[in-house]
Formats: C-alpha cells, sequence, structure tokens
C-alpha cells in the first residue's frame, strides 16, 4: 500500500510545536506548572500566525531570500476568478524530462498549492523525501509560481515543480502524459469562493474529481481539507460520489480514525500548510478527507 504516513527524518513540526495551538484559558490552567511556563514562553515566541509558518518551515532557511527583488512580498488579490478568458485555456505541457531529474518516480500532484506561503509546504516534503517522487504543484496565481520556483531553484530540488495552471481546466491534459504513476492528489484549504453564484469558480468541479480518479493509480491517495465546513461538505460530496473506485482510508486502514462525522482526527501529512496553520490559530477545526484508489 502506498501509505501516506510518510516516514521523515525529522520529527513533524506540527507535533514539535503543538502545545502553542490551544489557546484555551481554562485548558492553560489545568496544566502542571512547568508545562504551563513553556506554554506561555511558546505563545509570546510564535502566538502570530507569520511567526508559526516561519517555525513550521523553519528548516526550509528561506527566509534570507526574502526580499531579494521581487520574490519576497508579492503583492496578489485576495480570489482571481477561474472562469475568466485569461484562465481557461489549457496550460501547455512541460518536458518532463526538463523539469524533474527522474520523471518516472511516483507524483504527487498539489493542487492550489502557493497562498502567500510561497509553497513551502510542497517545498518541505520535496526537500524530506528527496529521491522517493517528485512533487507537482498547480497554482493559478502566476506571480506566486515564479516566487515558488526561484526558491526551488535557490535550493538546488531536483524533484519538485510549480506550474502555472488553472487545475480544474489543466489536470486532465498534464497528468496523462507524466511518465510515473499519480499516486496522490491534495487539495487544501482551496479558496471557498463562499456565494452560492460562484461555486462554480471553486477548483473541485466533477471534471476534475473525474479525472483524479482516472488518473490516480490502484493504491493512490487523495487528501482533502478545508477549515470552511460548506467546502469540506462539498469536497467531500463529490470524491464519496465516486465510491466505486475510492475508499475513505479508515474504511482500509485501522491506524486511521475519524470523528463520528468521518472527518480524520489526524493530519496524516505531518505537515501543516500554511492555511492550515492560520486557521489553527484562530481555533478552526480543520475537516480532512483521505481516500485510496481500490
Ligand atoms: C486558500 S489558498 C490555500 C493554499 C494552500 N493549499 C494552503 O493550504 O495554505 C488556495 C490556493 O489555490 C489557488 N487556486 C484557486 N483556484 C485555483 C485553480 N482553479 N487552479 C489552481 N490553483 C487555484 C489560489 O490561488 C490559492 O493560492
Amino acid at each position: 500500500m502506498l501509505g501516506l504516513r510518510w516516514n521523515c527524518s525529522a520529527s513533524p513540526p506540527s507535533s514539535r510545536f503543538a502545545l502553542c495551538f490551544t489557546k484555551s484559558s481554562s485548558s492553560f490552567a489545568l496544566l502542571p506548572a512547568p508545562l504551563r511556563a513553556f506554554r506561555a514562553a511558546c505563545w509570546s515566541q510564535c502566538s502570530r500566525s507569520p511567526n508559526l509558518v516561519e517555525l513550521e518551515y523553519a528548516d526550509l532557511n528561506l527566509k534570507d531570500f526574502y526580499g531579494a527583488g521581487c520574490v519576497g512580498h508579492v503583492r496578489i488579490r485576495q480570489h482571481v476568478n477561474p472562469l475568466s478568458s485569461s484562465f481557461v485555456a489549457p496550460v501547455k505541457v512541460p518536458e518532463w524530462k526538463q523539469v524533474f531529474s527522474n520523471p518516472s518516480l511516483p507524483l504527487m500532484v498539489d493542487i492550489g498549492c502557493v497562498l502567500t506561503g510561497s509553497g513551502r509546504f510542497l517545498i518541505w516534503l520535496a526537500k524530506h523525501l528527496p529521491e522517493s517522487r517528485n512533487y507537482l504543484g498547480l497554482e493559478i496565481r502566476n506571480k506566486l509560481v515564479q516566487r515558488s520556483q526561484f526558491w526551488v531553484k535557490e535550493l538546488g530540488l531536483k524533484n519538485i515543480y510549480f506550474m502555472f495552471a488553472n487545475a480544474t481546466i489543466s489536470f486532465e491534459q498534464l497528468v496523462p502524459t507524466y511518465p510515473g504513476p499519480l499516486i496522490l492528489v491534495s487539495i487544501l484549504c482551496p479558496d471557498p469562493h463562499f456565494k452560492k453564484r460562484h461555486h462554480k469558480r471553486r477548483v473541485v468541479q466533477k471534471s476534475l474529481v473525474d479525472s483524479v480518479v482516472k488518473n490516480l493509480s490502484l493504491g493512490g491517495q487523495v487528501i482533502l481539507q478545508s477549515d470552511v465546513p460548506d467546502v469540506a461538505l462539498d469536497m467531500r460530496d463529490q470524491f464519496d460520489a465516486r465510491a466505486d473506485v475510492l475508499k475513505h482510508i479508515d474504511a482500509l486502514d485501522a491506524n486511521f480514525t475519524c470523528d463520528a462525522q468521518g472527518w480524520l482526527l489526524e493530519n496524516p501529512i505531518g505537515i501543516r500548510t500554511e492555511r492550515e496553520i492560520h486557521a489553527e490559530l484562530e481555533g478552526a477545526k480543520i475537516y480532512k478527507r483521505m481516500y485510496q484508489k481500490v
């Protein structure tokens, strides 16, 4: 089985800094004194989201590159409209052997991967699991893609590539041309597009779900998450609708447990995305589902 509980050498930052994330004063008072002091120190050190993000990805040592030309702080709009004419044309398929040193390795695709964190979630995975797989980040905001690629180059990583693409449109053009097996697709905290009339702008549409299911290799996995219950339910309904080939992971592996509503209790990846860090700091629940193709 292509399990996602990846065996990273470093202990996952999410557990290293776990004490920073629950802000309830009543539970704080219940802690033993040394732990209270430690936790208070944690709070003063990292209770702002940007600091937490820095800590999560600290071992990438990317901070020195901030502010280098235009690759530091990039001005971006809150949301883009993926249905506008500039985003609906499928992108050109890259020469895979030019973007990955070994294009036959199993592939992970992260859809909507950048935000302001510059793809550090995927870069972290690529750095810590360098030989075992390739990582493709699909992102609709080109400026952010350029910054992420700059960092990939600076780190000298040859197993990760960020691409400007509207994943809803281009996943089907791109992924079947990749020479190796597709073993994992992640869609983590996608843009919510709250208004009902804007739901058609959400990245997860039936065509994307069908393409993911079709291209995933047997045993391949899909991981979804959102801190917005309505978005999580929407993604869940769409992937649950493919129960003919996708089984939820807790039905296959007793190590994965869910709450009463069927959401995973733990982060199965061991590293959090930037949006996940911000949301957890605000006390939000992260709704997670993980499927395996059978
Ligand atoms: C809320 S951010 C989440 C980023 C990251 N996954 C995280 O959890 O921190 C959503 C990202 O998806 C990108 N995005 C939105 N629609 C997209 C689409 N159709 N194709 C590719 N990327 C998209 C946005 O530009 C943004 O960077």
